[in-house]
């Protein structure tokens, strides 16, 4: 008697704690189900742009297949062609200048002031270097969509080491 009173109560309980916790485990797994979802657009949207980027970079062409624009037309028509695939720069042009070293260490780490999103991107389309300083003129001034711009700026900064 004691015994079934006992399992009675449990069963009770066990009802109880059913209806109780459905509630939470559907809020639970609705804020669960509804994050995977944010990050991998987040994600998304960074791949996208490293993956214009290193396009730009490497082929002249952007993800659409459109090739880039110089305001004057270009010694060469991708950045790698003058800045290595790797971006480690160190070629002698026509007219006297060398490509610059794009890597991180070169424009942020060693840098007094360091190269920025920002700052890259007006130096890609304006020819400002991180001082203000003019460019040589052979680093072409990029006519580029804003996207392409902040894409391959992106990729400059993130991807070359
Ligand atoms: C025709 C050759 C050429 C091409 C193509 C070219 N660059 Fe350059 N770039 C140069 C040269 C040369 C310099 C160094 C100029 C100087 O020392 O004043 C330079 C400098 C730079 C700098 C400044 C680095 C610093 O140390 O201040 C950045 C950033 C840069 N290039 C990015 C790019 C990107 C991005 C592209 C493609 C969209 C590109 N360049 C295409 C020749 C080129």
């Amino acid at each position: 008697m004691k015994v079934r009173l006992v399992l009675v109560a449990l069963m009770g309980l066990s009802i109880a704690c059913g209806c109780s916790s459905s509630p939470n485990a559907s809020s639970t797994s609705t804020s669960v189900a509804s994050t995977p979802p944010m990050v991998t657009s987040a994600t998304g949207a960074m791949a996208g742009a490293l993956a214009d980027g290193r396009l730009i970079f490497q082929t002249g062409k952007d993800v659409d297949g459109v090739a880039i624009n110089a305001k004057k037309p270009p010694l060469y028509p991708k950045c790698a062609a003058c800045h290595r695939a790797d971006g480690s720069g160190g070629m002698k042009l026509p007219g006297g200048a060398t490509s610059a070293d794009l890597r991180y260490k070169s424009l942020v780490t060693k840098q007094k002031h360091p190269y920025t999103l920002a700052l890259l991107e007006r130096a890609i389309s304006s020819g400002i270097d991180n001082d203000g300083k003019p460019l040589d003129p052979v680093m072409p001034h990029w006519a580029l969509s804003k996207r392409d711009l902040h894409d391959v700026a992106t990729y400059v900064l993130t991807q070359l080491k």
